[in-house]
Formats: C-alpha cells, sequence, structure tokens
C-alpha cells in the first residue's frame, strides 16, 4: 500500500479499544502540550533495535521481550523498575548460555499504560461501569468518576515513562548491569532450585571473567560487558498520545513513534483496514503484530503489506499467543502465509495471553503449566516447518507477586489473594520468569545441537 501516510491519517480510519473523551477542547490542548515535548527516544536507536531483531529473524540474535500487562501510576517508583530490570538481565544471561548468541533485552516499560478489554463495561454487585482502559486513559477505582476518560492523564503517563526511561538508561549503562555483577542480580525471595540453577551458572560466569583477566585480556575487550542496550516498547493502542509523540527523524527525513523503540498492535486492534494498522505503518520504529486464533492467513498477507511494503528484516515481529496446546492449529498455517509470501518476519511466542483462566476463587490467572506448555509448543513447531524460533514475550514483575499459579515455589490457587497486585492480566514473579528462562534455554540448546547434527 503506497498511499501517502500523515500521523493523523489515523483519524478517518475506523478505531476500536480508544476511549470517547468527553471533553474536546481539554483532550486538544494536551494533544498540543504533549507535541511540544522532547520524544522519548530517538531514531537512531529505533533503528539499532531493527537491526538487531533483523539478526533475531536469522537466527543470530534471540528477542526478550517482558515486563508489566499494565504500567500504573500508584505502583511506580525506583524499586519496581530496578527488580524488572534485574529479573530481565537474568533471564538474558540463562538464554545467552542457552542460545550462544546475543540476546535483544526489550521491557515492555516506559509506555506500556493503554489496555485493550473485552468488555466494554464490567459489572459488580449489580453496578455497571465502563471498563478499566489502564492509567494513561482512566482510573482503575470502581467509581463513576475515575472510569471518565481523562486527557491530563497522557501528561502524567509521559513524565512516568520520562523518568523510568530515565533510570533504565543509567542502570544499562552506569555499571550495574555489569557481568561482573552477575551474582547481584538475584532477588532475596527467589530461594530454591531456580536460585540455585541460577547460582551455579553466575559461578561459572565469574571463572570465565576471571581466567580471561588472568590470561591477559585486556580491560577495554571487557569492557563491552560492563553495559547492555535495552530498549522500550509498549501496545499502541491510545493514537491521540502515539501521533502528538511523533517526530521526523532528521537523519532520515522519516517520522519515528517518540513514545518507544518498539510498538506494537494488539490482537484486538489488529483490522488491515483500521486506525492501528494506519498508525502503525508510517513510522519506522520495528513494530510487533500480535497473532492470536482469530487471524486469517489472509489478513495476514494483508498486514505484511501494509505493515512491511519494503521487506525490510526486524521491521515486523509476529507475536504469536494462540494458548497451550493450539500453537499446532495456527502456526503452521501462518508460517505457511509469511513463506508464500517470501516476507521477512520474526516470530516470537507470548505464552500469556491465550491462557489466561478464571481460577476457582475468583481471580484472573494463568496456570504456569500451561505457559511453559506453549513455549514447548512453539518451539516443536518451528522445528517440524524448519522456520525460527526468535524470541519470546512474557508479563512479568521483579516483585514477589501471586498472580499466575504453579512453578517450582508452588502458587495454589489459594494463594492468589495474597499478593496480587496487577492492574490488569497475570504476571509471572521473579521465580516462576527464570523458571520459564531455563526452559527457554534448554529448547534452543536442543534446537542448537539438531542444527549442528543436520551440519555434519
Ligand atoms: C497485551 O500484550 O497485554 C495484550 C493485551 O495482548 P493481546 O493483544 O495479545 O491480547
Ligand atoms: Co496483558
Amino acid at each position: 500500500m503506497s498511499e501517502a501516510w500523515s500521523k493523523s491519517a489515523w483519524r478517518n480510519k475506523p478505531r476500536v479499544q480508544m476511549p470517547d473523551y468527553p471533553d474536546a477542547a481539554a483532550l486538544q490542548a494536551v494533544e498540543a502540550q504533549l507535541a511540544k515535548y522532547p520524544p522519548l527516544v530517538f531514531a537512531g536507536e529505533a533503528r539499532d533495535l531493527k537491526h538487531k531483531l533483523g539478526e533475531a529473524s536469522k537466527g543470530r540474535a534471540f528477542l526478550l521481550q517482558g515486563g508489566d500487562c499494565a504500567e500504573s501510576f500508584a505502583e511506580f517508583g525506583a524499586d519496581s523498575i530496578r527488580d524488572t530490570f534485574k529479573v530481565l538481565l537474568q533471564m538474558a544471561v540463562v538464554l545467552t548460555f542457552g542460545a550462544k548468541v546475543p540476546v535483544v533485552k526489550v521491557g515492555r516499560m516506559a509506555g506500556q499504560f493503554a489496555k485493550p478489554r473485552s468488555a466494554p463495561t464490567e459489572t459488580v454487585n449489580g453496578v455497571e461501569l465502563p471498563s478499566y482502559r489502564g492509567d494513561i486513559i482512566n482510573g482503575f477505582d470502581f467509581t463513576p468518576e475515575a472510569r471518565v476518560p481523562d486527557p491530563a492523564r497522557m501528561l502524567q503517563a509521559y513524565t512516568q515513562a520520562a523518568a523510568s526511561l530515565n533510570l533504565l538508561r543509567a542502570f544499562s549503562k552506569g555499571g550495574f548491569a555489569d557481568i561482573h555483577r552477575v551474582h547481584s542480580w538475584t532477588l532475596g525471595f527467589t530461594e530454591g532450585e531456580n536460585a540455585a540453577r541460577y547460582k551455579d551458572l553466575s559461578d561459572r560466569i565469574s571463572d570465565a571473567l576471571a581466567f580471561m583477566t588472568a590470561a591477559g585480556i585486556t580491560s577495554e575487550a571487557l569492557e563491552t560487558m560492563s553495559t547492555v542496550d535495552f530498549y522500550t516498547s509498549h501496545e499502541a493502542l491510545l493514537l491521540e498520545y502515539e501521533e502528538a509523540l511523533c517526530r521526523i527523524d532528521s537523519t532520515t527525513g522519516l517520522p519515528v513513534a517518540g513514545s518507544g523503540h518498539m510498538i506494537w498492535i494488539g490482537d484486538r486492534t489488529r483490522q488491515p483496514d483500521g486506525a492501528h494498522v494506519e498508525f502503525a505503518r508510517g513510522v519506522q520504529n520495528p513494530i510487533g503484530l500480535k497473532c492470536g486464533p482469530s487471524l486469517s492467513a489472509e489478513d495476514l498477507k494483508l498486514l505484511m503489506a501494509r505493515l512491511n511494503p519494503r521487506n525490510e528484516p526486524g521491521r515486523l515481529t509476529l507475536i504469536a499467543r494462540f494458548g497451550a496446546g493450539k500453537a499446532g492449529d495456527h502456526l503452521p498455517r501462518l508460517i505457511k502465509a509469511v513463506q508464500e509470501e517470501g516476507a521477512n518476519v520474526l516470530w516470537v511466542c507470548d505464552p500469556m495471553h491465550g491462557n489466561t483462566i478464571k481460577s476457582a476463587s475468583g481471580y484472573k490467572t494463568r496456570p504456569f503449566e500451561r505457559v511453559l506448555q506453549e513455549v514447548r509448543d512453539f518451539f516443536a513447531v518451528h522445528q517440524a516447518e524448519g522456520t525460527i524460533p526468535g524470541g519470546v514475550h512474557f508479563e512479568m514483575t521483579g516483585k514477589d507477586v501471586t498472580e499466575c499459579t504453579g512453578g517450582l515455589r508452588a502458587v495454589s490457587d489459594e494463594d492468589l489473594s495474597d499478593r496480587y497486585h496487577t492492574a490488569c492480566d497475570p504476571r509471572l514473579n521473579a521465580s516462576q520468569s527464570l523458571e520459564l528462562a531455563f526452559l527457554v534455554a534448554e529448547e534452543l540448546q536442543r534446537r542448537r545441537e539438531e542444527l549442528a547434527r543436520e551440519a555434519i
């Protein structure tokens, strides 16, 4: 589709999952203000990430994308950012060991505020109110006032995203992420088998570093191991916010979403002729596309043509989220569509969003065993099809929450009420995240061994 694009052209397309702001003047004032603020990320960074995702699509890197389902204003603070970052670093170490390729680290952070919902309203004890749509849109409290969409929330989200990104940049480059500190990323409460495995791995890394230093590897060479590249991502759902932060990149003259390095389109907003696809197609950032069971091969072909007309590697990441036991029903037909078009895509597994259930105790949860199963299914289908499993996408937190059941430090149905803090979907806690990373590392290692055998 080579139709001219403008950052506001989405306004002429059908939109879903977006709020109707009651005060149009207030909305316009906020948009005008945001449009004057600096972008949160720069085009060169988005291009670097695109290049790395292109490498992942060829099996020469692996994507680790994770963070909150919904960032919240109330939970905002340095400790929670630090702890989520620590868990992502730990997971990356485990995956690097298994994959033996660079792990591309992308947070669902510094912008992941707006949420699509399965129903426009919510009923509690006979009272019906508009659904909560994320802190950037309305309030979580179950009151009529809180649920009115308020544009001023966009300014608070911008401020929170800017402060989060500032801290993440400091952690990434300021010494915290130095591989020599591999032991220090462990969180106090992650005792047990996963922590022991991680300790074992960190001991091996420390030994290897000590050996390299003793063997005379210069400190400059080790310097590259003292920092990490860390990127941000979110669902580009609230298009007024996205448009206001869209900028023209002075190097290429092309538009870039300034709200985060990578943006994705949700499973509920991926209509090929809809507003969300229209906005995303015109910005040069890497784009993610959630692929659920209802995505047809025909729509996927249209979406690939619209979102990646130049077939650039790294531009389009397909995030499969079918549910445990269902990848075999859907992934092969979508892989076939990709192959028929000769399209360059990166395949990533989101084992969270197809596995949400209501527990007997009434909480929305995800059985950890099903999460693990979907990851195994994803690898098995790619193995059978001869295609590349290039990454994983999770909802997780560094906090010791009890939101998903199961895991080695088993969370039971009855435990869910203990520390259920999510504003939206249930997240993996630090221990479950690590366990998942070990499983993915094993799958990656098996795959490497398989490829080596085939090469003989
Ligand atoms: C999400 O990633 O939080 C989400 C809502 O995902 P999906 O669009 O795949 O349901
Ligand atoms: Co979610």
